[in-house]
This record gives C-alpha cells, structure tokens and sequence, in this order.
C-alpha cells in the first residue's frame, strides 16, 4: 500500500476523519455500481479509493469496524439477470484519432490483402453511437433473446426489456433468415434524456450524468415497466450468428435490416478512398451537435464480406473495421497528489488525484501520469492547476500545468527511488542499447506484496483462471489474511479450510453459499487450457497472444518449461528455439529464460502442478486438417499475402515457424522458393503449393 507522507503524519482524528469521509465516498460509489448502473469513477479509481481505506486502517488499526466498507468482500448483489450465452462474440474496435493512422489503417488492409496500388477496397462510415451495444435475435422472424454485450462472450438477458422499445419490432417483415441475430446500439436522444432528468428531479429520483448511463440504466431494470417509460431507441449495425446472411456486403447487410423493419442509421456512406473516408467523417462531425444523439467517432468498416472474412481478427478486434474517435475533450483542476501504485511486474505507476471535475460527461478525479520522465517532462507540481484531457473510455491524461495559476510555494515533484509498499529499492533498468527504461520498477520481487498481489489478481482473471467469485476485491483480503501467498495455495484453499484451520465462513461477508461457490468455482479450474495457464503465470511480455504461441509450438506445459530452463544460456539451442516460434523475439525469449532460471517460480510451480493439470490449447478448430501441424510458407504466394497465410494457418490450429526443420509437418512453397524448399526435400517433408493449401484447408 502506498505510504503517503499525508497519511503516516496524521493525528487519529484526522485519520478518523478522513477514514469516514473515504468510507462515505465507497458507499456511495457502491450504490451508484449496483443499484443504479451509473457508476462515477472507473473500477481501478474504485479499487484506489478502497486501497486508501485500507491503508488508512493498517495505520490506525481502531478505524476497523464491522461497517467499514473494508470488512464487506464481494459486495456485489448476485446476479440480476440471466446470462446469455454469445454464440459468435461480441467484439469491440480499435480506435484511431488522426488522419495518418485512417491511412495506416488502410495501408495495413490493403497490405494485409496483397492489394496493388490500382485495386480500390470500399469501406462503410458511419456514425459511432455512444449507447450500449445490444445483440437481438429473431427466429423465424420473431425476437426471442435480447442480450447486452456484457464481457463479450456472455452478457445478460433483457429480453423482456427490449420488447418494450417502440422501434424494435418483435416480428421481421419480408425475406428474413430464420437464425438472425442483430446488433446494434441502444442509446436515448438528447431532449428524451433532458425530459427524462427533469422528471427524475420533480419525482426525487437520481439525475443521470448522461444519456449512455440513462440508456444503460434504463435497459438493465429488472422491472421491464420501469424501461418501457424510458424513451430508448436502436440503430442496427452488425450481426451475430446468421443461417445466411442477406447480402454481400456491409451495406447491402444494413440495407437488408432496414427492409427486415430494423431502424440503422442514415448517414451511413461507402468511401472508395480514405479522402472519402476523412470527408465524411469531417461532414458526421460538423452536424454532431445538431444530430439529437451521441457519437463519439465515426466507423469505418470493409464493405466486401468475403474481405472481412480473409481479414479476420486481431485479438478483440476485427482488423477490417475500425473507430475513429472525435478530438477528446478537456478541463482544468486542481492536482491534489501523486499517488505512486505498484503493479504485478514491479512498475511504479504515478497517480494524479484531482480536484473532482466534469470532463465530457464524467466526473475525473484520477488521471494517468504515466511514468517519471513524463511528469518531470511536464513539470506539473503538486497545488498545480492542471488540464486534464478524456477521449471516450481511455483513462485521463494530464496534459501539463497552467503555469499562471501556478502556487507560489510549489516544488518539483521528487520521484520515489524505494518501492513504497515493500521499501525496496526501486531502479531504473538498462537496456542492450544502454537506453535507461521509462519505468522505475520496485527491485523486490516475491517480497512486495503489491507485486504478489497482482500477480494473484492476473492469475484468476477471466482470461487466465477465470475464477469466478475470486475478484480483486477478495484476492486482496485472503492475501491480507495470510491465507493466498502463491498461486497453489488457490488450490488447496478448501482443503485447509476443511482442517477447520481458517474456516472462512467465519470471516464478515462469506455466507455459507458464498464459501461454498467459491470453492467449486476453485475445483472446476483444476484442469485448464495450456494457454491460458501459460498466461495465467503472468511472464513479463508473455500476454494471450503469446502464451497461445507458446502453447501451440510446445502443446504442453512441461516441453515449454525444459526449453524455458534450457534457455537460460542465451547461446544454447533452446534459446533459439524460442526465438524461432513465429513471433516469439529475443526480448520475450529472455522473460520466459529468466522466468525459469528464478527458483521461486521453480518451486511455485512445482506446487501449482501439484494442484492443477494442463489441457490442451483452447479455441484450436480440433476438426481442420491443418490442427497442430506445423507449417512454414516460403517463396511467393500469389492468392494470399504473407500475413494473411499465417493467420489462416494459425486460426486453423497450425504453428507457423519461419524455418525448416525435422518438426517442420508441411512447408507450402509458392513461386521462386529457394533454400527452405530444398531443405524440406532433403528432410523428407511434405511440399504443397499455394492451390494445394487453399484446397486442403477450405475442403
Ligand atoms: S461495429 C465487430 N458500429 O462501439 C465490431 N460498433 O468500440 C462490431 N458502436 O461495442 C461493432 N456505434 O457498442 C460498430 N456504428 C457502429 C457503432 C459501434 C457504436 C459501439 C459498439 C461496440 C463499440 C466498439
């Protein structure tokens, strides 16, 4: 916990009072979470403000009392609404802000396609509407789910909710697929969002910061009454799962749901060239003001959807759409502190605290002030006033301070050089190149707790263990408690509990249901995907992308840890092993050797393994004849680019390595293949042409 001076000098009274006032503040936020939808500050601030708490309590122990927000883990009520289930996921965009990035974004489409400078590529824009997206599907033309986006993958069902809003039908009219699944934006217009506010004030109800949140509040009501009064409206612009799909094309697609009796947006244009793109993204920015509703940018998305297919996906995004967002918005305050937070890999991260100012709709109280050099770079000094910038959900960023309003008695702020959780020496590291790294990071490994408890929030992540009902909040109080250290003691929770050694049901907050929960969720993560345990060991550099690599070339868990120690030599074999997966450079070869060659992980592990069985990867199409092969593309490919064969393969299940070896299961060779060719004869393996590929993996 960070120790600030502020703190540790304080009199119990004004400890006292500051306690209350935190613990005022928590509640508060807390209703605003759970009960009303409309949060004020982003779960990390959240997370801050409870930090804070905490901290206060470890210096003034008798501030603890059972009505402390402290003391309640998993305030969250359960689950409101049914979970529904995304069959194709709900994915977001990428966001751009200049001219020169729509152009890259362009460039690396067209790059990615292998297009030639004379081939046009058309693309949609269209207004991005600042609702909440919201996926409905008809059967047979008739709605029978509503679902909201939720993480992505599962979201929540406000079917009941959804029926109630005027412009979305419950039957389609005309030539409808029978599985059809639309996706769209609700959102509430600016004078149904004013009428709304004024009557929320003449009735004592709560005001909505703005119309997303009055949208978002409005659809997640368990009392589907309460929504129908609420004025929300649609405009449709994607699709999920489809029997077929009605046209070609993104337009013909939208064109098609209007025809099907779905609203969609009207300034929806095709551009031909990224002029056309930036001209209309210019022409939906000038007439913001005057649209009646929200938007935040404008999208931009392929038009051909044999294009999308063969663009694919990066990540969480579509490589063949992206958002281009309006300039952010900004305000001056006060700069209150700098706070200095610990993070899983050691970095100290400064944190500004605001005075509470409104920017674009949101009330900021901490922005980003992203390392050292930024902040001295800025000069922006404690007592500042600062201008403080927000675009759209990016956190806030501090631009610099208005020297004229600057404080007389205002130093320079002085950087700490010991972590100030763990008091150990926080250094600057050095590169190859002698380059000093930006981030000052904590030197005390296992020793910090901040660093141990990050590490411990990122192994249960949804997208690690995804333990569900082991959230921040919790991982925090077990490791306060003593009872989760390391990763295995995850695992042998329950066990300990039984030996009625801690018997968490006696701590504040864990009912019988919630213990019980919490430790099946535990046992049915005993087994997990090879790639999201890799992940899951939170290895500097090595993030989703690269623990699936990783997974993909060892297929378990115990190859990738005989190379990793191996290649604690960074001459050895191993070492270029690890530099010769697809991908896998020499800086992420390095964190895995040093990953390994540490004998705390070492035995960390041993006990993790004790407790847990990796399985195969996840997500690989298990049915594609390609699954697990390793291929290598060489030569010139004439139908695909480079980029796009290897994201084929890899989206297939293959491994895709840039040499030939005796591992090598099929080299494809296009025209004027050279060395790599001749390789794969003399090692006896397969050679196929680019036709030959395309056949074996679309047949
Ligand atoms: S397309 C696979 N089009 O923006 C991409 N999204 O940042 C599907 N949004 O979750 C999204 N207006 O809630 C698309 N015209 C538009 C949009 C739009 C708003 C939202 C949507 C999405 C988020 C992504």
């Amino acid at each position: 916990m960070p120790k600030r001076s502020s703190e540790t000098d304080m009199s119990p009274e004004a400890a006292a009072e500051e306690h209350a006032r935190l613990a005022q503040e928590i509640a508060e936020h807390d209703v605003r979470y759970h009960q009303q939808d409309a949060p004020t500050i982003s779960d990390a601030d959240y997370d801050a403000l409870r930090r804070r708490l905490d901290h206060l309590e470890s210096l003034f122990p008798t501030l603890k009392s059972t009505s402390s927000p402290s003391a309640k883990v998993g305030a969250a009520p359960s689950e409101k609404f049914a979970k529904v289930r995304h069959v194709v996921p709900m994915l977001s965009l990428g966001n751009v802000f200049a001219d020169e990035e729509v152009e890259d974004f362009v460039g690396r489409i067209r790059r990615f396609l292998g297009l030639g400078a004379d081939a046009s590529v058309s693309l949609t824009a269209e207004p991005k509407i600042d609702g909440l997206s919201c996926s409905l599907r008809y059967e047979k033309g008739v709605l029978v789910t509503a679902a909201t986006r939720g993480d992505g993958f599962e979201g929540e069902d406000v079917t009941a909710n959804v029926r109630t809003i005027g412009s979305i039908p419950n039957v389609l009219k005309g030539d409808v697929p029978e599985i059809c699944e639309v996706r769209g934006e609700v959102y509430m217009s600016h004078t149904d969002f004013a009428a709304l506010n004024v009557n929320q004030e003449a009735t004592g109800g709560k005001l909505f910061a703005n119309p997303r949140n009055a949208a978002a509040g409005s659809l997640r009501q368990l009392d589907p009454t309460i929504t129908a009064a609420r004025p929300l409206q649609f405009f449709a612009y994607a699709w999920g799962e489809m029997s077929a799909v009605p046209a070609k094309t993104q337009s013909g697609v939208v064109a098609a749901f209007a025809a099907m009796g779905l609203p969609t947006n009207p300034l929806m244009r095709l551009c031909y060239s990224v002029k056309d793109m930036l001209d209309v993204y210019r022409a939906i920015e000038a007439r913001r003001a005057t649209l009646g509703y929200d938007i935040d940018g404008v999208v931009y998305k392929v038009d051909d959807l044999a294009l999308q297919a063969r663009l694919g996906f990066v990540s969480r995004s579509p490589r063949w759409a992206v958002a281009h967002k309006f300039p952010a918005e900004k305000a001056t305050t006060i700069l209150e502190g700098i706070e200095i937070q610990v993070g899983r890999t050691g970095a100290l991260t400064p944190v500004a605290r605001l005075k509470p100012v409104t920017v674009g709709g949101v009330v900021v109280s901490n922005a980003t002030l992203h390392n050292e050099d930024e902040i001295a770079r800025k000069d922006v000094r404690i007592g500042d006033t600062v201008i403080v910038q927000r675009a759209g959900d990016v956190i806030p960023q501090i631009l610099g301070a208005v020297l004229e309003k600057r404080p007389a008695d205002t130093k320079p702020y002085v950087f700490p050089d010991v972590c100030p959780v763990c008091g150990s020496a926080a250094l600057r590291e050095i590169d190859a190149k002698g380059e000093t790294d930006a981030v000052r990071r904590c030197t005390g490994g296992l020793i910090c707790a901040a660093q141990a408890v990050e590490r411990l929030k990122h192994f249960a992540s949804r997208n690690a263990f995804d333990i569900e009902g082991l959230g921040d909040k919790q991982i925090e109080f077990f490791h306060e408690k003593g009872l989760i250290r390391a990763p295995a003691d995850i695992f042998t929770l329950a066990r300990r509990d039984a030996e009625s050694l801690t018997k968490i049901r006696n701590f504040e907050g864990f009912g019988e249901t919630s213990v019980r929960n919490l430790f099946a969720a535990i046992e049915a993560r005993r087994h997990i995907a090879i790639n999201r345990f890799i992940y899951a060991l939170g290895i500097r550099h090595v993030g989703e992308t690269n623990a699936k690599r990783l997974a993909r070339h060892f297929g378990n868990f115990a190859a990738l840890r005989e190379v990793g120690i191996k290649a604690a030599d960074p001459e050895s074999e191993a070492r270029a092993e690890l530099t010769g997966i697809e991908g896998i450079g020499a800086v992420v070869a390095e964190a895995l050797a040093d990953f390994f060659a540490e004998a705390h992980n070492e035995e960390a592990l041993n006990a993790l393994l004790a407790e847990v069985t990796t399985e195969p990867m996840e997500e690989v199409a298990a049915s594609s004849p390609v699954a697990g092969k390793t291929v290598v593309f060489t030569g010139a490919l004439e139908r695909m680019t480079r980029d796009e064969a290897k994201a084929m393969a890899e989206r297939l299940g293959a491994k895709v390595s840039g040499s030939v070896s005796k591992k090598t299961d099929l080299l494809v060779a296009g025209a004027d293949a050279g060395s790599k060719l001749a390789k794969a004869r003399e090692l006896g393996v397969e050679v196929i042409s680019e036709d030959e590929w395309l056949a074996r993996v679309n047949g």
